[in-house]
């Protein structure tokens, strides 16, 4: 039910609600998520048939312009963000500044808000051609992006993107291929989990992050500067930095028979349990699954016997038993898995949120477009004051 309180306003009244626990300042046709009933759509298609059966790009297009793609348009689409993959070479120089010991998520951060700089000239946000060209220029660039953030970080000479391999691949030999490395061909298995990855990253509608990019996107700012403040929203541990964080706690477990002490200190909150937890959904969240078969094909390829993985089963399977999490509905969240599977893959800790990052893309520009596309109002909450009311004003001279 909706308790629509745009009249509210007029008559000289506000709401208060911290944490926007019930307010919805937006309509969208983009996604919809049924917290209670752990459900998941874009654009009405359930997102375990779109990790099943389609890949990232198609997510995009649906995200983008609402349908999923037919043969023809799925072609075309692909030919343009394989043309915008690159980067402006002044770029390069732009990562030379960064220290080399500076996270992949603050140069993603630095390097996303200054295309504004690069690719700001004709940029037109009230034409639906410009705005077209920056949302495909946006997720074509992402993983290059992202992959020249590591590969600086790491003191390697960057990869460019190469038209015969797909999105996924493209970023798996933009991360891990080097000059040397002529015949380079990522294996199908690790693709495809990359693309899932992807695709259950792609949107999940007004959630911290792209609620940033709205209230930015709704001053008229350029859009860069818009999904610079998506990165900047996500890098926390509450959100995006939430896969980061569940390996740091995994980390600091360290074995099985600490497992249930550490869950004694969760719920005496001397600790939080890392990608358990969520706003919206209060059962399950339906990424997870996908996430979790993802999670044992990568092992299963791999031949990996990690045993953070017996480490988060044991979690999990303690979580899922305790009055404590089951009468605070808390389970486990699509971070909980992805970064065992990123870390399977080869891909540090470090960039697991730019990755995260790198697949909202989509859904940030989705939103911004949408945005755009009709009327908006400049986003501005009112707050409840409750500092000093009028005080006598007292010269420095006088004052205690
Ligand atoms: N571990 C332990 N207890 C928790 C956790 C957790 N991860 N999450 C919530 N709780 C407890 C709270 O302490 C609170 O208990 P109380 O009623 O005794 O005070 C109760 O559950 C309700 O929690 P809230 O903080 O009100 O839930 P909220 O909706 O504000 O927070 C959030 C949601 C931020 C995701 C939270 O669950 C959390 O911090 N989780 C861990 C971080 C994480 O995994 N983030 C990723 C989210 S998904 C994403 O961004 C992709």
């Amino acid at each position: 039910p909706v308790l629509d309180v745009s009249a509210v306003a007029k008559a000289g009244l506000w709401t208060y609600d911290p944490g926007f626990m019930a307010t919805a300042p937006v309509e969208s046709k983009i996604t919809y998520i049924d917290g209670d009933k752990g459900e998941l759509l874009h654009r009405g298609y359930a997102i375990d048939d779109l990790a099943d059966n389609a890949d990232y790009l198609e997510v995009c297009y649906a995200l983008l312009y609402g349908d999923l793609p037919n043969a023809e348009e799925k072609d075309k689409f692909y030919a343009r963000i394989t043309s915008h993959m690159a980067v402006h070479d002044q770029l390069r120089k732009f990562f030379e500044g960064f220290r080399r010991d500076a996270h992949p998520m603050a140069i993603m951060l630095g390097v996303v808000g200054a295309l504004s700089a690069f690719y700001h000239n004709h940029l037109d946000i009230s034409d639906p051609q410009h705005r077209d060209d920056t949302c495909v220029d946006l997720i074509a660039k992402a993983p290059t992006l992202a992959a020249m953030s590591y590969k600086y970080s790491i003191g390697e000479p960057f990869m460019y993107p190469r038209k015969d391999f797909s999105y996924a691949e493209n970023f798996l030999y933009m991360m891990f291929a080097t000059p040397g490395d002529k015949d380079y061909k990522p294996d199908p298995v690790l693709v495809k989990a990359m693309d899932k990855i992807f695709t259950l990253h792609a949107d999940h509608e007004q959630n911290a992050s792209t609620s940033s990019v709205r209230l930015v996107g709704s001053t008229g700012a350029n859009p860069y500067a818009c999904i610079a403040a998506g990165i900047a929203a996500l890098w926390g541990p509450s959100h995006g930095g939430a896969n980061e964080a569940v390996l740091t706690m995994l980390d600091e477990i360290g074995s099985i028979e600490n497992v249930a002490p550490f869950m004694e200190k969760v719920k005496t909150k001397e600790a939080k349990l890392m990608g358990f937890g969520h706003r919206v959904y209060k059962n399950f969240d339906p990424r997870v699954k996908v996430m979790k078969e993802t999670c044992d094909e990568v092992l299963g390829a791999l031949g990996v016997n990690d045993p953070k993985l017996a480490l988060a089963m044991e979690l999990e399977k303690i979580a899922l038993n305790d009055p404590y999490f089951i009468e605070r509905k808390l389970y486990p969240n699509v971070d909980f898995y992805s970064g065992i599977i990123l870390k399977a893959i080869g891909i540090p800790t470090s960039m697991f949120t730019v990755i995260f990052a790198l697949a909202r893309t989509a859904g940030w520009i989705a939103h911004w477009t949408e945005m755009h596309s009709e009327a908006f109002k400049i986003g501005r909450p009112r707050q409840r004051y409750t500092g000093e009311t009028h005080r006598a004003f007292v010269k420095v001279e006088d004052r205690k």
